[in-house]
Protein backbone atom coordinates (compact mmCIF):
# COMPACT_ATOMS: atom_id res chain seq x y z
CA UNK A 1 0.00 0.00 0.00
CA UNK A 2 2.91 2.15 0.94
CA UNK A 3 4.29 1.50 -2.78
CA UNK A 4 1.21 2.30 -4.49
CA UNK A 5 0.81 5.66 -2.56
CA UNK A 6 3.95 7.05 -3.63
CA UNK A 7 3.51 5.87 -7.24
CA UNK A 8 -0.06 7.14 -7.38
CA UNK A 9 -0.23 9.97 -9.39
CA UNK A 10 -0.84 13.12 -7.60
CA UNK A 11 -2.28 16.89 -8.24
CA UNK A 12 -1.45 19.46 -5.39
CA UNK A 13 -3.57 22.50 -5.00
CA UNK A 14 -2.94 24.53 -1.63
CA UNK A 15 0.71 24.71 -1.13
CA UNK A 16 2.63 28.41 0.05
CA UNK A 17 5.83 28.27 -1.66
CA UNK A 18 7.56 30.07 1.54
CA UNK A 19 5.96 27.49 3.76
CA UNK A 20 8.20 24.75 1.45
CA UNK A 21 11.98 26.07 2.78
CA UNK A 22 13.46 23.42 4.84
CA UNK A 23 15.73 25.02 7.84
CA UNK A 24 18.71 23.87 5.15
CA UNK A 25 18.28 26.70 2.71
CA UNK A 26 16.62 28.68 4.87
CA UNK A 27 20.69 28.55 6.92
CA UNK A 28 22.12 28.64 3.56
CA UNK A 29 20.15 31.94 2.25
CA UNK A 30 20.45 33.25 5.28
CA UNK A 31 24.77 32.74 4.44
CA UNK A 32 24.30 33.75 0.93
CA UNK A 33 22.28 37.28 2.01
CA UNK A 34 24.29 37.98 5.39
CA UNK A 35 20.76 37.76 7.27
CA UNK A 36 20.86 36.55 10.74
CA UNK A 37 18.33 33.98 12.09
CA UNK A 38 17.21 33.26 15.52
CA UNK A 39 18.40 29.56 15.62
CA UNK A 40 22.01 28.45 15.87
CA UNK A 41 21.26 25.51 13.62
CA UNK A 42 18.97 23.48 11.24
CA UNK A 43 18.02 21.25 14.30
CA UNK A 44 17.57 23.91 16.80
CA UNK A 45 14.79 25.42 13.65
CA UNK A 46 13.28 22.58 13.21
CA UNK A 47 12.74 21.70 17.11
CA UNK A 48 11.33 25.39 16.95
CA UNK A 49 8.41 24.08 14.42
CA UNK A 50 5.60 23.66 17.34
CA UNK A 51 2.61 25.27 16.98
CA UNK A 52 -0.58 25.89 19.60
CA UNK A 53 -3.01 27.63 16.68
CA UNK A 54 -2.82 28.90 13.71
CA UNK A 55 -1.12 32.07 14.87
CA UNK A 56 1.76 30.78 16.19
CA UNK A 57 2.82 29.21 12.92
CA UNK A 58 2.28 32.17 10.90
CA UNK A 59 4.93 34.56 13.36
CA UNK A 60 7.24 31.95 12.43
CA UNK A 61 6.88 31.30 8.81
CA UNK A 62 7.05 35.27 8.31
CA UNK A 63 10.21 35.26 9.85
CA UNK A 64 11.29 32.53 7.83
CA UNK A 65 11.08 34.50 4.47
CA UNK A 66 13.28 37.04 5.52
CA UNK A 67 16.20 35.51 4.01
CA UNK A 68 14.20 35.76 0.47
CA UNK A 69 16.19 38.26 -1.37
CA UNK A 70 16.85 37.85 -4.38
CA UNK A 71 15.38 36.35 -7.66
CA UNK A 72 17.46 33.82 -7.76
CA UNK A 73 16.95 32.54 -3.92
CA UNK A 74 13.02 32.80 -5.00
CA UNK A 75 14.09 30.13 -8.30
CA UNK A 76 15.86 28.28 -5.99
CA UNK A 77 12.73 27.68 -3.20
CA UNK A 78 10.54 26.66 -5.78
CA UNK A 79 13.27 24.77 -7.59
CA UNK A 80 13.44 22.54 -4.52
CA UNK A 81 9.85 22.14 -3.86
CA UNK A 82 9.74 21.05 -7.59
CA UNK A 83 12.21 18.78 -6.58
CA UNK A 84 9.88 17.18 -3.59
CA UNK A 85 7.14 16.95 -6.43
CA UNK A 86 8.95 14.92 -8.72
CA UNK A 87 9.71 12.19 -6.15
CA UNK A 88 6.10 12.28 -4.80
CA UNK A 89 4.37 11.69 -8.38
CA UNK A 90 2.73 14.91 -8.52
CA UNK A 91 1.90 15.78 -11.99
CA UNK A 92 0.82 19.37 -11.94
CA UNK A 93 0.66 21.66 -9.03
CA UNK A 94 -0.96 25.41 -8.15
CA UNK A 95 0.99 27.29 -5.84
CA UNK A 96 0.95 30.24 -3.33
CA UNK A 97 2.75 33.05 -3.39
CA UNK A 98 2.61 35.85 -0.78
CA UNK A 99 3.52 39.48 -2.36
CA UNK A 100 3.02 41.37 0.31
CA UNK A 101 5.39 39.11 2.99
CA UNK A 102 8.55 40.50 0.47
CA UNK A 103 7.52 44.08 -1.13
CA UNK A 104 6.82 45.08 2.80
CA UNK A 105 10.58 44.11 3.27
CA UNK A 106 11.55 46.36 -0.16
CA UNK A 107 11.97 43.37 -2.32
CA UNK A 108 10.48 44.56 -5.35
CA UNK A 109 6.99 42.30 -6.51
CA UNK A 110 9.05 41.74 -10.08
CA UNK A 111 11.41 40.22 -7.99
CA UNK A 112 9.49 38.09 -6.26
CA UNK A 113 7.00 36.63 -9.03
CA UNK A 114 10.53 36.36 -11.78
CA UNK A 115 11.95 34.03 -9.77
CA UNK A 116 9.06 31.69 -9.16
CA UNK A 117 7.68 31.73 -12.84
CA UNK A 118 11.05 31.14 -14.25
CA UNK A 119 11.44 27.80 -12.01
CA UNK A 120 7.99 27.09 -12.96
CA UNK A 121 8.77 27.13 -16.53
CA UNK A 122 12.14 24.90 -15.78
CA UNK A 123 10.05 22.42 -14.02
CA UNK A 124 7.56 22.29 -17.05
CA UNK A 125 10.28 21.55 -19.51
CA UNK A 126 12.55 19.00 -17.89
CA UNK A 127 10.15 17.61 -15.22
CA UNK A 128 7.18 17.59 -16.89
CA UNK A 129 5.77 18.97 -14.32
CA UNK A 130 2.77 21.64 -14.70
CA UNK A 131 2.13 24.37 -12.36
CA UNK A 132 -0.18 27.47 -12.28
CA UNK A 133 0.75 30.45 -9.84
CA UNK A 134 -2.02 32.17 -7.53
CA UNK A 135 -1.51 35.55 -5.51
CA UNK A 136 -2.58 35.35 -2.16
CA UNK A 137 -3.71 38.59 0.28
CA UNK A 138 -2.94 39.04 3.67
CA UNK A 139 -6.20 39.08 5.13
CA UNK A 140 -4.74 40.67 8.35
CA UNK A 141 -3.37 43.74 6.43
CA UNK A 142 -5.75 46.54 5.32
CA UNK A 143 -8.19 46.62 2.07
CA UNK A 144 -6.24 48.77 0.53
CA UNK A 145 -2.82 47.16 0.98
CA UNK A 146 -4.60 44.18 -1.15
CA UNK A 147 -6.56 46.78 -3.57
CA UNK A 148 -2.07 47.65 -4.01
CA UNK A 149 -1.17 44.57 -4.36
CA UNK A 150 -3.41 44.04 -7.19
CA UNK A 151 -2.15 46.78 -9.01
CA UNK A 152 1.02 45.93 -9.03
CA UNK A 153 0.20 42.49 -10.34
CA UNK A 154 -1.19 43.76 -13.36
CA UNK A 155 1.77 43.80 -15.24
CA UNK A 156 2.01 40.04 -14.89
CA UNK A 157 -2.00 38.51 -15.09
CA UNK A 158 -0.93 36.23 -17.99
CA UNK A 159 1.23 34.30 -15.34
CA UNK A 160 -1.30 34.62 -12.49
CA UNK A 161 -4.49 32.18 -12.57
CA UNK A 162 -6.26 33.37 -9.44
CA UNK A 163 -6.08 35.25 -6.29
CA UNK A 164 -6.07 33.92 -2.90
CA UNK A 165 -6.83 35.00 0.78
CA UNK A 166 -4.59 33.37 3.66
CA UNK A 167 -3.35 34.50 6.96
CA UNK A 168 -5.53 35.24 10.20
CA UNK A 169 -8.60 34.28 10.13
CA UNK A 170 -10.45 34.48 12.88
CA UNK A 171 -11.02 38.52 13.31
CA UNK A 172 -10.40 38.98 8.77
CA UNK A 173 -13.56 38.18 7.38
CA UNK A 174 -14.32 37.64 3.76
CA UNK A 175 -16.39 40.05 3.82
CA UNK A 176 -13.30 42.38 3.99
CA UNK A 177 -12.03 41.61 0.44
CA UNK A 178 -15.16 41.42 -1.11
CA UNK A 179 -14.53 44.98 -3.34
CA UNK A 180 -10.86 43.94 -4.08
CA UNK A 181 -11.73 40.18 -5.19
CA UNK A 182 -15.00 41.42 -7.28
CA UNK A 183 -11.90 44.17 -8.92
CA UNK A 184 -9.85 40.29 -9.83
CA UNK A 185 -12.57 38.58 -11.09
CA UNK A 186 -13.25 41.20 -13.48
CA UNK A 187 -9.61 40.84 -14.62
CA UNK A 188 -10.07 37.46 -15.55
CA UNK A 189 -8.91 36.38 -12.25
CA UNK A 190 -10.41 32.78 -10.52
CA UNK A 191 -10.56 33.01 -6.74
CA UNK A 192 -10.06 30.58 -3.81
CA UNK A 193 -9.85 31.58 -0.34
CA UNK A 194 -8.74 30.03 2.98
CA UNK A 195 -12.16 29.28 5.47
CA UNK A 196 -13.10 27.39 7.88
CA UNK A 197 -9.53 26.12 8.68
CA UNK A 198 -9.71 27.94 12.31
CA UNK A 199 -13.18 30.21 11.62
CA UNK A 200 -16.81 29.29 11.48
CA UNK A 201 -18.71 27.42 8.90
CA UNK A 202 -20.07 30.89 8.01
CA UNK A 203 -16.82 31.82 6.56
CA UNK A 204 -17.21 29.14 4.17
CA UNK A 205 -20.73 30.67 3.56
CA UNK A 206 -19.45 33.88 2.44
CA UNK A 207 -16.24 32.91 0.63
CA UNK A 208 -18.78 31.61 -1.65
CA UNK A 209 -21.41 34.35 -2.10
CA UNK A 210 -19.19 37.32 -1.86
CA UNK A 211 -15.89 36.50 -2.64
CA UNK A 212 -17.54 33.87 -5.50
CA UNK A 213 -14.45 31.26 -4.82
CA UNK A 214 -14.36 28.33 -6.95
CA UNK A 215 -12.49 26.66 -4.28
CA UNK A 216 -12.33 26.62 -0.34
CA UNK A 217 -8.68 26.22 0.97
CA UNK A 218 -8.91 24.01 4.25
CA UNK A 219 -13.00 23.91 4.50
CA UNK A 220 -13.18 21.78 7.08
CA UNK A 221 -15.03 23.92 9.36
CA UNK A 222 -18.17 23.03 7.40
CA UNK A 223 -18.89 19.86 9.33
CA UNK A 224 -20.47 22.23 11.98
CA UNK A 225 -23.53 23.08 9.83
CA UNK A 226 -25.31 20.30 7.84
CA UNK A 227 -27.07 21.98 5.33
CA UNK A 228 -23.78 23.48 4.32
CA UNK A 229 -21.85 19.92 3.50
CA UNK A 230 -24.99 19.23 1.73
CA UNK A 231 -25.03 22.09 -0.71
CA UNK A 232 -20.96 21.92 -0.51
CA UNK A 233 -21.83 17.76 -1.76
CA UNK A 234 -24.39 19.04 -4.35
CA UNK A 235 -22.68 21.83 -6.06
CA UNK A 236 -19.06 20.05 -6.03
CA UNK A 237 -17.23 23.00 -4.39
CA UNK A 238 -13.83 21.73 -4.23
CA UNK A 239 -12.02 21.83 -0.71
CA UNK A 240 -7.83 22.04 -0.33
CA UNK A 241 -7.75 20.21 3.03
CA UNK A 242 -4.52 19.57 4.22
CA UNK A 243 -4.17 16.91 6.98
CA UNK A 244 -0.79 17.22 8.50
CA UNK A 245 -1.17 20.96 8.79
CA UNK A 246 -4.67 20.50 10.52
CA UNK A 247 -2.95 18.51 13.13
CA UNK A 248 0.36 20.19 13.61
CA UNK A 249 -2.00 23.66 14.04
CA UNK A 250 -4.42 21.44 16.26
CA UNK A 251 -7.48 21.80 13.85
CA UNK A 252 -8.21 18.37 15.24
CA UNK A 253 -6.53 16.48 17.90
CA UNK A 254 -5.29 13.54 15.99
CA UNK A 255 -5.46 12.16 12.74
CA UNK A 256 -8.02 9.52 13.49
CA UNK A 257 -10.66 12.47 14.37
CA UNK A 258 -9.79 14.07 10.69
CA UNK A 259 -12.91 14.33 8.56
CA UNK A 260 -11.68 14.32 5.07
CA UNK A 261 -12.71 10.28 4.69
CA UNK A 262 -16.34 11.19 5.77
CA UNK A 263 -16.40 14.37 3.47
CA UNK A 264 -15.12 12.34 0.97
CA UNK A 265 -17.42 9.53 1.86
CA UNK A 266 -20.90 12.24 1.53
CA UNK A 267 -19.60 13.00 -1.94
CA UNK A 268 -17.70 16.09 -1.64
CA UNK A 269 -14.83 17.43 -3.77
CA UNK A 270 -12.31 16.85 -1.29
CA UNK A 271 -8.35 16.74 -2.18
CA UNK A 272 -5.34 16.51 -0.32
CA UNK A 273 -2.27 18.65 -0.23
CA UNK A 274 0.28 19.90 2.21
CA UNK A 275 0.21 23.69 2.49
CA UNK A 276 3.61 24.55 4.48
CA UNK A 277 5.31 21.03 3.97
CA UNK A 278 9.03 22.59 5.86
CA UNK A 279 6.79 23.16 8.87
CA UNK A 280 4.10 20.64 8.94
CA UNK A 281 6.13 17.04 8.93
CA UNK A 282 5.71 16.61 4.76
CA UNK A 283 4.96 16.58 1.40
CA UNK A 284 2.08 15.49 -0.65
CA UNK A 285 3.65 11.52 -0.52
CA UNK A 286 3.83 12.27 3.48
CA UNK A 287 0.30 13.45 3.79
CA UNK A 288 -1.59 10.83 2.07
CA UNK A 289 0.60 8.01 3.88
CA UNK A 290 -0.21 10.15 7.26
CA UNK A 291 -3.91 9.54 6.54
CA UNK A 292 -3.18 6.38 5.40
CA UNK A 293 -1.96 5.19 8.68
CA UNK A 294 -4.68 6.54 10.66
CA UNK A 295 -7.74 5.84 8.82
CA UNK A 296 -7.02 3.25 6.13
CA UNK A 297 -8.36 4.84 3.18
CA UNK A 298 -8.80 1.94 0.17
CA UNK A 299 -6.78 2.48 -2.83
CA UNK A 300 -10.13 3.47 -4.85
CA UNK A 301 -10.40 5.99 -2.17
CA UNK A 302 -6.49 7.72 -2.47
CA UNK A 303 -7.63 7.74 -6.51
CA UNK A 304 -10.09 9.54 -6.02
CA UNK A 305 -8.83 12.48 -3.92
CA UNK A 306 -6.22 12.60 -7.31
CA UNK A 307 -9.49 12.61 -9.23
CA UNK A 308 -11.09 15.37 -7.41
CA UNK A 309 -8.20 17.47 -7.53
CA UNK A 310 -7.94 16.96 -11.17
CA UNK A 311 -11.81 17.82 -11.16
CA UNK A 312 -10.86 21.56 -9.36
CA UNK A 313 -7.50 21.81 -10.92
CA UNK A 314 -7.46 25.67 -12.87
CA UNK A 315 -6.37 24.18 -16.39
CA UNK A 316 -8.40 23.24 -19.83
CA UNK A 317 -10.86 20.60 -20.17
CA UNK A 318 -7.80 18.95 -22.23
CA UNK A 319 -5.37 19.55 -20.14
CA UNK A 320 -7.49 17.80 -17.40
CA UNK A 321 -8.64 14.86 -19.54
CA UNK A 322 -4.60 14.03 -20.03
CA UNK A 323 -4.07 14.07 -16.50
CA UNK A 324 -7.22 11.49 -16.15
CA UNK A 325 -5.47 9.65 -18.67
CA UNK A 326 -2.39 9.55 -16.49
CA UNK A 327 -4.62 8.21 -13.57
CA UNK A 328 -6.42 6.06 -14.97
CA UNK A 329 -3.44 4.04 -17.12
CA UNK A 330 -1.85 4.15 -12.90
CA UNK A 331 -5.22 2.72 -11.77
CA UNK A 332 -5.73 0.33 -14.29
CA UNK A 333 -1.84 -1.10 -14.15
CA UNK A 334 -2.97 -1.37 -10.23
CA UNK A 335 -6.08 -3.54 -10.82
CA UNK A 336 -8.58 -0.86 -9.59
CA UNK A 337 -10.71 -1.16 -12.40
N1 LIG B 1 -3.62 29.28 6.87
C1 LIG B 1 -3.59 30.61 6.73
N2 LIG B 1 -2.55 31.24 6.24
C2 LIG B 1 -1.48 30.54 5.86
C3 LIG B 1 -1.47 29.17 5.99
C4 LIG B 1 -2.61 28.50 6.51
O1 LIG B 1 -2.69 27.26 6.65
N3 LIG B 1 -0.27 28.77 5.53
C5 LIG B 1 0.41 29.85 5.13
N4 LIG B 1 -0.33 30.93 5.33
ZN1 LIG C 1 -2.78 27.39 3.48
Amino acid sequence: MEDFIRRLPKVELHLHIEGSMEPELMFELAQRNNVSLPYASVEEARNAYHFQDLQSFLDIYYQGADVLITERDFFDLTWAYLMRCKADNVIHTEIFFDPQTHTARGIAFDTVINGIYHALKQGEKELGITSQLIMCFLRHLSEEAAFETLEQAKPHLNRIVGVGLDSSELGNPPEKFARVFAEALSLGLKTVAHAGEEGPAQNIRDAISLLHVSRVDHGVQCVQDDELVSELALSRMPLTVCPLSNIKLRVFDSMTDHNIIRLLDRGLCVTINSDDPAFFGGYMTDNFLALYHAMAPTRSQFAQFTRNAIEAAFVSPEAKQAMMQKLDDFTVVNHLH
